[in-house]
Order: C-alpha cells, then structure tokens, then sequence
C-alpha cells in the first residue's frame, strides 16, 4: 500500500480553477478519478468519460456528494465518431472545454512473438488514437474560445527497452511525439499541450495491466506481500514511496493553472526517481 504522503494534502488555493471545464477520459477510476476529484474541488465543471457507466455513476456521485460539479459520459475513445459527438455534446452543454486530460489507457504484459493483430491494435488504439482522437475533437473548440490545455499520459517504461510491453511502450512514444508536435502547431491558438508520465502507483488498474504473465520471469511489482510491497517502495523508489493518483492530479491542476502559462510541449515523469535509479529488466 502507498505510504501516507503528504501529496494528498491541498496545495493549491480554492477556486483556482471556478467556471472552467475539464473533460477527463477514463476519469471513473485510479489516476482519473484522483484528477477528476481534484480538478472539481479547485472549482471547475469535470465530465468524466469511461467505457463504463457503474465506473461513472459511482465516481460522479462521489464528486457531486462533496458539492462539487461533474457529469458523465459514455465513451470508449477508439470510436472516432463517438469521440468528435461527446466534444461537440460537451461543448454545446457548457459553452466550452478549457482542459482535455487524456488519461484512459489500456496496457497488458504480453510477450511481442506471440502478440495477436488484436491485441496490438487494441493497445495502440485506446492509448495514441484515443488520445489524437480527443484531442484533435477539443482543437476546434479551444481555438475559437483562445485557447486551452490538453495534458495526456504516458509512461516512462520506453525510455529504454521494457520486454513484454512493445505495444504500450510503441503507444506512449507516440503520445510523447504528438505532445510536442501539438504544442508547437498549435501555440498560436494557445492551446498548451503536454504530458506526464507517472511512476508506479499501485491502483487496481495499474495492477492488472502490470500483473506478467506466469511463467514470463518479471516479478509483479504490485502482487507481493505488504511488507515486501513497502520493501521495494523503500529501496526501489528514490523517494521512498509508491505515487498517489494525488501526486499525477497535482501535475494536472499546475499545468492546468496559470503556473503553467508558458509550459507547452513538455513531458513531465512524476515518479519519484524510479525509472533513473532502476536497473534494466
Ligand atoms: N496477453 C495477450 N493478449 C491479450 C491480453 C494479454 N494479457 N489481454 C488482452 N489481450 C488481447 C486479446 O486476446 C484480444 O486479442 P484477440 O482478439 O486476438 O484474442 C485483444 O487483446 C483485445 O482484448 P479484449 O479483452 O477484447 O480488449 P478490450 O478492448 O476489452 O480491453 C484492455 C483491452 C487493454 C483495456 C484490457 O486488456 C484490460 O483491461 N487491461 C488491463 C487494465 C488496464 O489496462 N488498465 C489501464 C491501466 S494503465
């Protein structure tokens, strides 16, 4: 379990973010849900997009019990056409979209001899289309209100080679590429576009797509027992902790923020140290 961290403490002034609207793809659990929390309690409207509606209705109802605003929507961003109608449909409702976080991935560890066209494309789909889908969808609506901000996810694991991931790692170098293609093409609408790449955080999520295969000899960072979990946070982690869904939520309400007013093109790792300090697999 992730140590108490002082990351979930409020950092930034209340209101920061009052009469904005933030859309958030797979914003129903783990890390989204931890931005979309946060993003409503700075003030702004969030609509949570997800594949599934038990996953918004619970994380919307959470949201909107604190007097906070958000709404849902059913989405699985690889439909393009379904995409470019939430935006316009979000758009329409609020006038606007200052903020596209797009945080919904999919990844499995899955061995690349044996990876099915599927499985490949399931991969690349959800995380690089979905996430030029969305923003491609928001870039009209951004342009004509002046500006705005997208904030995409992705990894650290393609910084050097990371068996079994092939097709993840091949999706977040893309993400990374089209962040900083974006930002510079699209500055002089004053659209900031950037990204993160978080470090572990054992969410349910995280620990299913990272859970290896049996007999594939990676160990499974988020399956063993506390004490060893605790164990690697201590001597695997420079900082000495497992990450929060508060700790990515934080780099998104900053970037989001007129802090971030003159970032664009950026890929921000929020992972304690832990890609710089672990040794190759
Ligand atoms: N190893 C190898 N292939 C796998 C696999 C695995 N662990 N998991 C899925 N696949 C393959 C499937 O066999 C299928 O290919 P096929 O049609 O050739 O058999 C293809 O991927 C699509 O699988 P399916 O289950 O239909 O995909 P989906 O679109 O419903 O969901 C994921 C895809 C990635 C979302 C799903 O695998 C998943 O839930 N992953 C874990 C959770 C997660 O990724 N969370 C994000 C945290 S970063």
């Amino acid at each position: 379990m992730p140590d108490a961290t002082p990351a979930d403490a409020p950092v930034f002034r209340p209101g920061l973010l009052d009469g904005q609207v933030a859309l958030v793809t797979g914003g129903g659990t783990g890390i989204g849900l931890g931005i979309s929390e946060l993003l409503a309690e700075l003030g702004a409207h969030v609509v949570i997009a997800s594949r599934k509606a038990e996953h918004l209705d619970a994380a919307v109802g959470a949201i909107t019990a604190r007097g906070h605003r958000a709404s849902a929507v059913a989405l699985d961003v690889r439909d393009h056409e379904r995409v470019k109608a939430v935006v316009q449909e979000v758009a329409a409702t609020h006038g606007r979209i200052d903020l596209l976080v797009n945080n919904a991935a999919g990844n499995f560890y899955a061995p690349s001899a044996t990876l099915s066209p599927n499985a490949w494309k399931s991969v690349l789909e959800i995380d690089l289309y979905g996430t030029f889908y969305c923003t491609q969808a928001v870039y009209p609506i951004m342009a004509a209100q002046g500006g705005g901000r997208v904030v995409s996810t992705s990894m650290t694991l393609h910084y050097r080679g990371w068996p079994l991931m092939a097709h993840a790692t091949a999706a977040k170098a893309g993400i990374d590429a089209l962040t900083r293609t974006l930002a510079v093409e699209w500055a002089p609408q004053r659209i900031r576009v950037n990204a993160i790449a978080p470090g572990p955080i054992p969410t349910e999520g995280v620990r299913k797509a990272f859970a290896p295969p049996a007999d594939s000899g990676v160990p499974d960072l988020f399956a063993a027992a506390e004490e060893k979990m605790a164990e690697y946070a201590r001597t695997g982690i420079p900082l000495g902790r497992w990450g929060t869904p508060r700790d990515i939520a934080n780099m998104v309400a900053f970037l989001a923020s007129p802090a971030g007013d003159w970032i664009t093109g950026a890929i921000f790792v929020v992972d304690g140290g832990e890609w710089l300090a672990k040794p190759p697999m």
